[in-house]
């Protein structure tokens, strides 16, 4: 299974990836989390935020993900990935294979991840220091469907750890 969270920088993706990652394996499952700051890091140092280069972060975070599946193993993945078509690439790809694609939006709006913005990115992209940030002038399409939606200005994330086991496990029935 493939559980890949998409949503804007500061939307908490990371987050919940790892407060999941940390429920799943108190519960004896040991899920690869491949998030984007740490995939830019130690693979994808060679990419930028192009539309091609963000296509090939995603390729390479579909490519582990499939191979870790492969091998019986669960991604948890937390990437931005801003455009449709490269996440349904990835899901027809699941599909071909018959391993479980669990779209995630983390549907923070923009307006709060620039309120929260953790990491100072918003300002200085507000300022035109970074060019093509996500949102603010490079586009983020959100999935038009979704498995799950986790709108983090409601939620905890004890609640949206549960929301998300709860559909894992209906993924898992199927
Ligand atoms: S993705 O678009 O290719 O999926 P990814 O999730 O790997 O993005 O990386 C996003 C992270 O890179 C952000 O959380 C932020 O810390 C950093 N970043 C640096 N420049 C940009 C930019 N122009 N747009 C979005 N994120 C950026």
């Amino acid at each position: 299974m493939i559980i890949w969270m998409t949503g804007l920088s500061g939307a908490g993706k990371s987050t919940l990836a790892q407060a999941l990652a940390e429920s799943m394996k108190a519960e004896g499952i040991s899920p690869l989390m491949i998030d984007g700051d740490g995939l830019r890091e130690e693979l994808c140092r060679d990419l930028g935020f192009s539309d091609a280069d963000r296509m090939e972060n995603i390729r390479r975070a579909g490519a582990i993900a499939l191979m870790a599946s492969r091998s019986g193993i669960t991604s948890i993945c937390a990437l931005i990935s801003p455009l449709r078509r490269e996440r349904d690439a990835l899901r027809l790809l699941c599909d071909q294979r018959g391993i479980r694609f669990l779209e995630v939006h983390i549907s923070t709006s923009l307006e709060i991840c620039e309120q929260r913005d953790p990491k100072g990115l918003y300002k200085k992209a507000r300022g035109g220091l970074i060019p093509k940030f996500t949102g603010i002038d490079s586009p983020y399409e959100a999935p038009l469907n979704p498995e799950l939606m986790i709108p983090t200005e409601s939620l905890s994330v004890e609640e949206a750890v549960e929301s998300l086991k709860k559909k894992i496990g209906e993924f898992r029935e199927k």
